[in-house]
């Protein structure tokens, strides 16, 4: 035998033995992986997971995997080997850490259809410039300025014709609403016009298949999304030619800002539009109809905005002027008290998809590079470790201690308001953080000052909210409408003229 084939006889066996040497060193790396199972092969825990529940808990999965195996979990979701988070400080570190230790990472089926130049996909530097872009058009300044009065403007067209004693249904005209008002913040579609309802249809077959399972057969919700994906970019594509062959450009709206003041590409201009319709319109119309959902079994909290919106409106009398301006909203300090707790108690948005990329370790469990990192928001909301009694609609939480009944909320000389608002996290955080919070909470605010000044409503049927796991009201939560007795209201809706 030669030194060469000597050499050649001993490198399998070596490599072998490195082999066996590197598992090892990994899996002792890995020994303080969290507590968990994985579940089937490929399938894992994942329906579990997915069955539906009251969108007021964590639902059956959560409460009994935290039972047994603490907040922080692992499992298989997905498909991929999964750390589940139900820790609001791990939850912070990894919305914190976004592009360090973690990475953005939504399902592919989910590229597939909001597209790959979606921003709620793009992960470095083209996430940057698409959210810069989100950013500026969504600024203060516009939403003082300019988005405040559009906001106005589409609760009274979808709140105008609400008849006494008719039921309507609440999800519904929240969705009417938040679509309007985006289809025109975005490229000046106007309501009730054919192309817009055209849209509207288009972009529901759209949403199905986005919550659906991303099976691409014919006759699928996935396939037939897929379908109304190109329409609505066929549709968008002709607005932006238009809008290429005008002379007058209108940078009012998004689209035209785009156009002009970012180089993007086509396929990623419609990409964009496509997720902020998506972005803006399915959340905020979900939270304002869980607002009516809970504050219609609250009076007392009913009672306290109407005092709160009846004194704006009076004031507003007094000096001849008809519509809400930014300091109108700044007075709204109630409201925001219901609206913040609304998004805990609803949790719009439940968890958020991630992925570790780089090996973590965080209160000595192990999180290994490139698993699946789930980020459970709602289930810090809904911790009674945090908030008292937090399966409670309680608005006062929010407030100081003196009129707080309840909550960890604002207890001078404790430390337990920042314990609390650290924990409230409805808009995610960190570099991904909601671009559109502040013009979802001016909506929730325009929209409650309406109804509570115009409308009593009582559930015309049973309904709440279910977590599928995105939030919905199987009924479309129908409501019985009448109207308030009071002619005095200088905010009373004005008779439409122009009805739609
Ligand atoms: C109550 C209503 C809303 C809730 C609860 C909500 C919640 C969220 C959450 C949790 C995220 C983070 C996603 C992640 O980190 O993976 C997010 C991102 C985003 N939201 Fe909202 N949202 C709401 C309304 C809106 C509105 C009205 C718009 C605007 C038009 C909007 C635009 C966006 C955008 C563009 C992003 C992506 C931000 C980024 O990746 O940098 N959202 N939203
Ligand atoms: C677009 O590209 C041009 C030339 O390449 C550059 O001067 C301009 O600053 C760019 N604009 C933006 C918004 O990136
Ligand atoms: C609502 O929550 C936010 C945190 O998202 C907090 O900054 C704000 O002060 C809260 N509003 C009220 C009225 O407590």
């Amino acid at each position: 035998m030669s030194d060469l084939e000597f050499i050649l006889f001993l490198v399998p066996p070596i490599l072998a033995v490195l082999t066996i040497l590197n598992l090892f060193k990994r899996k002792h790396k890995f020994q303080n992986l969290p507590p968990g199972d994985m579940g089937w092969p490929f399938l894992g825990e994942t329906i579990g997971y997915l069955r539906p529940y009251s969108a007021t808990t964590i639902g059956d999965f959560m409460q009994d995997h935290i039972s047994r195996y603490g907040k922080i979990f692992k499992s298989n979701l997905f498909g991929e080997p999964t750390i589940v988070s139900a820790d609001a400080g791990l939850n912070r570190y990894i919305l914190q850490n976004e592009g360090r230790l973690f990475e953005c990472n939504y399902p592919r089926s989910i590229g597939g259809i909001l597209g790959k130049w979606s921003m709620l996909v793009q992960v470095g530097q083209m996430h940057r410039d698409m959210r810069m872009i989100s950013l500026n058009f969504l600024s203060n300044a516009r939403l003082r300025n300019q988005l405040l009065s559009e906001v106005e403007k589409h609760t009274v067209l979808v709140l105008g014709p609400w008849k006494q004693d008719s039921v309507v249904c609440a999800q519904d005209e929240a969705k009417k609403f938040t679509f309007n008002f985006m289809a025109e913040h975005i490229m000046s579609l106007q309501p009730g016009n054919p192309e817009t309802e055209k849209l509207k249809k288009e972009y529901i077959t759209f949403m199905k298949g986005v919550v659906s399972a991303p099976l691409n057969f014919p006759g699928t919700a996935y396939r037939k999304a897929l379908q109304s994906r190109s329409t609505i970019l066929g549709f968008i594509e002709r607005k932006m030619e238009e809008r290429r062959k005008e002379m007058n450009r209108n940078e009012n709206d998004l689209l035209g800002w785009v156009l002009k003041n970012s180089n993007l590409s086509k396929e990623q201009i419609l990409d964009l539009l496509l997720s902020l319709l998506f972005a803006g319109h399915e959340t905020s119309s979900v939270a304002i109809a869980l607002s009516i959902f809970f504050l219609e079994s609250c009076p007392a909290a009913v009672q306290r905005l109407t005092e709160e919106h009846l004194e704006i409106s009076r004031a507003k009398k007094q000096s001849g002027e008809t519509e809400l301006n930014w300091d109108d909203y700044k007075k709204m300090e109630f409201t925001q008290c219901v609206i913040n707790e609304t998004l805990r108690l609803g949790n719009v948005v439940r968890f958020l998809h991630r992925k570790a990329v780089k090996d973590v370790r965080y209160k000595g469990y192990d999180i290994p590079c490139g698993w699946k990192v789930l980020p459970v928001i709602s289930a810090a909301h809904l911790d009674p470790s945090l908030f008292d009694r937090p399966h409670d609609f309680d608005p006062w939480r929010w407030q100081n201690a003196e009129e707080s009944p309840s909550g960890k909320g604002g207890i001078p000389g404790t430390s337990s308001t920042t314990k609390s608002s650290n924990n409230f996290m409805p808009f995610g955080g960190g570099p991904r953080l909601c671009a559109g919070s502040e013009l979802a909470k001016l909506e929730m605010a325009i929209f409650i000052h309406y109804l509570v000044l115009n409308f009593h409503w009582k559930l015309a049927a049973p309904d709440q909210a279910f977590a599928y796991p995105y939030v919905d009201f199987p009924n479309a939560l129908p409501i019985t409408i009448q109207h308030r007795s009071s002619n005095k209201l200088n905010h009373h809706i004005p008779t439409p003229n122009s009805s739609y």
